[in-house]
């Protein structure tokens, strides 16, 4: 079977655009080069441990020699974990694969939930292809193109040298199109990729310095290239696994990675390709490149997703999984029984497991600081640090949106009273907390009346509506 493994289409995914946004300021893990944190670096504040850890990993990833290893991230609510992993993934390079899911995600798709998990795992293990390819590279003597009277039809001559020798070589439509679209004269020197027909433009011959009217002001130029006008060169390319797999099924084709609607991949057609891949690393053709998945709020995942990230762990082809999650002792979905952050043992007994903890309250201040300064809010002293006392006593989360909904109030205020500075007061994160309740108040405010919503059962007590819902009069 011939295997194809090009495609003009990157394989960052669009599906998690919303994971960025509250993490806009996160560049980095802030890390200096001995992988110490720094206090205050790349958005990121604090939590030093949690980030040396995930430094040390950022390691292991990039010697790309490890794989099929299990991180579990774990802490209280908005203590920094899905931060830290994006952060991880602004660090690695270009080449290494990270694809971010959140648990509850792969419930909701058409696809099995095992279905969708092995296309996440392949989408996190990078493939580097080494190819030779046959190029014609010279400087351009003449191009004679003949037009038919009615345009259709083209033909042509194109006569290319190096310093050693010159050759002519008849032009179909195809490569008339690709020189008139280069804008490609003679004095040019070219390299024309012999699999795809595709033309580059290298520069200007040095011969040709003097032909002024051919220049613009950014003209770069190069020396005819010597020895044979054919030359042989070797060219990289990086695919996800998951990418040569959608595009040699036939059912889909390539196409369906732009919809990224792809459906379910055959088995067969994955172990035609795992043995391709194998063989060409045997030959030296083909580099694997272990990515990262992360896999957020994996609480939401059920036994069976577990096991099955537990086999796949141990798979020839095996990215490094990492884990967050919030919970403590909790039911693993799906079962009866209670486990440490609501993982099967057997899973938890293989992962490494990084802790995050509550800032303090200079960290929550500096954050909140970043956080504005991100959103392009400015708050006086008193408003971000009545922030920031919110934020010690509720969530950083919390105190993060308060910002934005400050900021609302303030324009809505100024625009009655009209005096200009847009800056949020005191009073403004005031009335936002009044208006926006934290979890902890919703809380008291749903056990003081309870029997005013409906219940899991699906009652409601009408009596407690008071006067208004009262039928017997
Ligand atoms: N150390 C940090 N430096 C800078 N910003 C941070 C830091 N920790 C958290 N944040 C920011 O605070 C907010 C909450 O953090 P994050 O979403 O990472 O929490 P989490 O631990 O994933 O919480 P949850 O368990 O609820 O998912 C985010 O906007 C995040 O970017
Ligand atoms: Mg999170």
């Amino acid at each position: 079977m011939s295997i194809t493994t090009k495609s003009e289409v990157s394989s960052s995914s669009l599906n998690n655009l919303s994971l960025i946004a509250a993490h806009s300021h996160i560049s980095g893990l802030g890390l200096d080069d001995n992988l110490e944190p720094k206090e205050n670096s790349q958005g990121m504040v604090g939590q030093s441990n949690a980030r040396k850890a995930a430094g040390i990993i950022l390691k292991m990833i990039s010697s790309g020699k490890i794989a099929g290893r299990a991180i579990l991230i774990a802490g209280p609510p908005s203590t920094g974990k899905t931060a830290i992993a994006m952060g991880l993934s602004q660090s690695l390079g270009n080449n290494v694969p990270f694809t971010a899911i959140t648990g509850s995600e792969i419930f909701s798709k058409e696809i099995s939930k095992t279905e969708s998990l092995n296309q996440a795992f392949r989408k996190s293990i990078g493939i580097q292809i080494k190819e030779e390819t046959e190029l014609i590279e010279g400087e351009i003597v003449e191009i004679q193109i003949d037009r038919s009277l009615t345009g259709g039809h083209k033909q042509g001559k194109l006569t290319i040298r190096t310093t050693d020798m010159e050759t002519i070589y008849e032009l179909g439509n195809k490569m008339i199109d690709e020189l008139t679209k280069e804008k490609i004269i003679a004095g040019d020197v070219i390299s024309i990729d012999k699999s795809n027909g595709k033309i580059t433009k290298l520069g200007r011959s040095y011969t040709r310095a003097r032909d002024y009217d051919a220049m613009g002001a950014d003209t770069k130029f190069v020396t005819c290239p010597e020895g044979e006008l054919q030359t042989r060169k070797e060219v990289v390319h990086t695919v996800s696994l998951h990418e040569i797999d959608v595009i040699n099924s036939r059912q889909q084709g390539f196409l369906a990675l732009f919809n990224g609607d792809t459906g379910e991949i055959r088995s067969e057609i994955r172990d035609q390709i795992n043995s391709k891949v194998s063989e060409w690393k045997e030959e030296g053709k083909a580099d694997i490149i272990p990515g990262v998945l992360f896999i957020d709020e994996v609480h939401m995942l059920d036994i069976e997703c577990f096991s099955y990230i537990n086999r796949a762990l141990e798979d020839e082809f095996s990215p490094i999984v990492i884990m967050a999650t919030n919970r403590g002792i909790s039911k693993t979905r799906g079962t009866n029984y209670k486990s440490p952050h609501g993982l099967p043992l057997d899973l938890l007994d293989r992962s490494i497991i990084i802790k995050t903890e509550k800032y303090n309250e200079d960290e929550i201040k500096k954050i909140l600081s970043i956080r504005s300064q991100e959103e392009e809010i400015e708050l006086n002293d008193d408003s971000l640090s009545l922030l920031t006392k919110i934020g010690l006593e509720t969530s950083l989360r919390y105190a993060s949106n308060l910002i934005s909904v400050s900021y609302q109030l303030a324009k809505k205020k100024r625009l009655q009273s009209n005096n200009g500075g847009l800056k949020v007061s005191i009073d403004d994160v005031k009335r936002s907390y009044m208006l926006f309740l934290d979890s902890a108040r919703s809380v008291q405010f749903l056990e003081q009346n309870s029997n005013q919503y409906i219940d899991d059962d699906g009652n409601i007590d009408f009596s407690a509506r008071g006067e208004a819902m009262d039928t017997s009069a």
